[in-house]
């Protein structure tokens, strides 16, 4: 059954700051944008870079192996040598708890 988990307290996450989250066995790259919290897979569509690493410059992130670069709040793909976008997961706070909708259980 789908469900939001929780996975870190709002304030250890200021705005700029990024981290890592492990949901459902995929690795996602959590981001504090101006206050709103946004979760991508943390894999370049393009080669599989570790997108962790890479330059953020407001809501846009580039992959730090080619240069490909990404909408942080969608996941969509904004430049070669990309050309698939990244899934985006859904993200809320409640009570100053980060939570992310855990899609990878909607079909059970
Ligand atoms: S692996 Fe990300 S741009 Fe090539």
């Amino acid at each position: 059954m789908a469900k939001w988990i929780t996975v870190i307290p709002a304030d250890e996450l200021k705005p700029g700051m990024h981290t890592l989250v492990e949901l459902n066995h995929v690795d996602l790259l959590l981001v504090n944008i101006a206050g709103d919290f946004y979760a991508i897979e943390n894999l370049c569509s393009h080669d599989g870079g570790d997108l962790s690493g890479g330059e953020i410059d407001g809501a846009e992130i580039t992959c730090p192996r080619h240069g490909a670069r990404f909408d942080l709040t969608t996941g969509a793909v904004l430049s070669a040598p990309a050309f698939e976008n990244i899934p985006a997961y859904p993200v809320r706070v409640v009570d100053n708890m980060v939570q992310i909708f855990d899609q990878g259980t909607i079909a059970e």
